[in-house]
Order: structure tokens, then sequence, then C-alpha cells
């Protein structure tokens, strides 16, 4: 074993008599689950291009003015629904999608329900729709934001050629959040690195689609400052400028791993080595770029076939899907637990 490592004690069990009890009910689950958190992020601090604040005000300004633009203005004419703000946050992984989400919800006043997809989906065909009734109605209640995450999943291309059940799950599923959206009059926000596989439904039913890129070299130079601390001692040739300029293709969250990784380089060095060193921002740079084109990447070999799909309303589905859908939508209004604020 290398010098300075040390073994993990892992011989304490966690206590048995506290074992945490197992939760039944499914609606007891989606309480524990879709509990509005306060946002612990503001505009302030979210370091994007103007463009992208600019498309961001205005979504909000959609908000703030409402009176004004649907009374005063009459945008009620066109839109008499109109109180639902849906709005689409798309690009590479850590550009700071979820970071503005809760941002909104902090500039909003408002408390935020975070729902990703894996908390929604439920092995159990018909559970899912339930889970997104239950998510919708906990946001009304609360007043809170409701933010999917990983919205791709959820928001996808309705299947034509279904043949097996849980593809009628997954169906089911889509059509619901499509009945939900229109009834909710609040604020959802979606974020996604796949927008591709967006159903056009869904397209069309948000306000806006706002893409998140990746920093340009002035935009990194703001996240190196934001995301370094000046407690980490570094050689005096680190600078937020230099960092900038050896980071090209980072993303935020990216950078946020280069510092962890960087640091943890250098915190086991004693003496005038006990800080930071360029080299030390170079190996975790290399390592972090090394990780983004080999893991998580499908190569075209590997890829799976694609399937083919087309967009499908609820009218179009086959009498049967179709008498299951309406079944399963009433059977949603009769049995959606009352939730507690
Ligand atoms: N634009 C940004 N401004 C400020 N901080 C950022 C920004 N982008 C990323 N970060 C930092 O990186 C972390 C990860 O970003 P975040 O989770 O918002 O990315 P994301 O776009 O939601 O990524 P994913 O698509 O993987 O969910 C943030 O918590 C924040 O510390
Ligand atoms: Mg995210």
């Amino acid at each position: 074993m290398p010098v300075n490592w040390k073994k993990i004690d892992d011989s304490k069990k966690p206590s048995q008599e506290k074992a945490i009890p197992k939760l039944e009910a499914p609606e007891m689950q989606q309480l524990e689950t879709f509990l509005p958190k306060q946002p612990q992020r503001c505009l302030a601090d979210l370091i994007v291009s103007e463009s992208i604040l600019d498309q961001i005000q205005t979504t909000l300004n959609r908000i703030l003015h409402h009176d004004t633009l649907y009374n005063t203005w009459n945008l009620k004419k066109i839109d008499p629904q109109g109180r639902r703000t849906a709005i689409n946050f798309f690009g590479p992984p850590g550009t700071g999608k979820t970071f503005c989400a809760e941002a909104i919800a902090h500039h909003l006043g408002k408390s935020i329900i975070t729902v990703n997809y894996s908390e929604i989906e439920s092995k159990y065909v018909g559970e899912t729709p339930k889970n997104i009734t239950a998510a919708f109605k906990k946001a009304q209640e609360a007043d809170a934001v409701l933010f999917f995450d990983e919205a791709d999943s959820i928001l996808g291309k309705r299947l034509t050629n279904v043949t097996q059940s849980a593809d009628h799950g997954v169906n089911i599923s889509r059509s619901v959040m499509l009945l939900q959206l229109d009834d909710f009059d609040g604020v959802v926000i979606f974020a996604s690195n796949l927008p591709e596989n967006y159903d056009g439904a869904f397209v069309r039913r948000i306000l806006a689609h706002i893409e998140f890129e990746l920093p340009d070299e002035a935009c990194r130079f703001r996240l190196w400052d934001y995301l370094l601390p000046d407690q980490v001692p570094r050689s005096q040739d680190v600078s937020a400028k230099w960092l900038a300029t050896q980071s090209e293709g980072l993303s935020g969250g990216d950078i946020l791993n280069v510092v962890k990784l960087a640091a943890s380089q250098a915190v086991v060095r004693s003496g005038d080595q006990w800080q930071v060193f360029q080299s030390d921002f170079q190996a975790a740079i290399n390592q972090v770029r090394r990780g983004k084109e080999k893991v998580g990447v499908v190569s075209a070999q590997n890829a799976p076939p694609m399937i083919r799909e087309t967009i499908l309303s609820p009218d179009e589905l086959s009498p049967e899907l179709r008498d299951r859908y309406e079944a399963s939508v009433l059977q949603l209004s009769a049995n959606t637990p009352e939730l507690d604020a």
C-alpha cells in the first residue's frame, strides 16, 4: 500500500436498531420526494453570456409583469390560460442549467421542487403518471417552481409502433405530462443535455428555449475567479487569466472538478510545496478533458439502433390504446392522494 494511504475503517456498521422504516404506500414516497426546498443560488452569481442573461430576463419579465401583459395589454385575448410559464434550458453538462433554475426560483421568492426522471419513473406500469400528477399538484399547492431535470427522458417523443406494455406506459406518461402542463399555472423549468429528443407537442408548450453554451474565455475568467476560493494557496504564476486560457472547452462544472482535483493533489505536500502549482492545474485539466472524451461517449459502432418515432396526440392513439389512456387519466384524477402543503 502506498505511503500516506490510510485503510478505510469500515468496521463500524450502521446501527441496525435505527433501520429506516420502509415506505410502502406510493403516496408516502411522493410526499417524501417532492419536497419544496429553499433555493441556494442567486442570479448575481450565475456566469453566462449577455445573450443568455437577456433571454433569462425576458422570461422573468413575462412572470413578473403578468398583470400588465395579460390584463392591460390584453395578451389574454391570444392566450386565455396564460398563467403557466414553461422554460427549457438545454446545453452541455455543467454549464449552469440547474444553477440557473434555482437562481430563478430565488429571484421570484419561491421554493423549488426538483424532479429527476429516475424519481418519477416507476417500474410498475401506471405509477409514473401518478408521480407526475403528484409533482404538479405539490408545486401548485406550495407555489413552488417545478424543475424537471433530465427532461428529455420524460418529454421524449411518444412511440407510434407500440408493441409492449412498458411502451404503453411511456406513451401514457407523456400524454399525462401534456395534460398536467396544460392545467398548471405556475412556473415550470426543464433542463436537458439531449433536447433533440423532445416531442414537438412539448416544444410548442414551452415559452422559451434557452441554450447554455460552453463558456468563452471571458466567462471562464469569471468562473475561475468565482470557483477558486481565495484561501487556496497557489503559486504566483497561477491567475484567473492564465487558467482561462488553459481551459478552453471546459464547462463551469468541469472547472469545479479541476479545482477539487488540483487542490487534492497539492494538499498532502508540505513546506513551500504546500500550494497549487500551474502543473497541478494542467494535470487536472488534462484529466478532466480525457474523462470528457472517453467516458459516457457512445461510439458510432456501439450505438443502439435508432427507433423511428413520430409524434402522436391523444386523438391519434389506436382505439385500444386510447381506452387505456382515458382509463388511466380517469383513475388518476380519482386516486391521486391529497398532499399536505
Ligand atoms: N454558468 C455558471 N455560473 C456559475 N457557476 C457555474 C456555472 N456553470 C457551472 N457552474 C458550477 O458548476 C456546478 C455544476 O453546474 P450545474 O449543475 O448547474 O450544471 P448543469 O448545466 O445543470 O449540468 P448537467 O447538464 O450535467 O445537469 C454548479 O453548481 C456551479 O458551482
Ligand atoms: Mg443539471
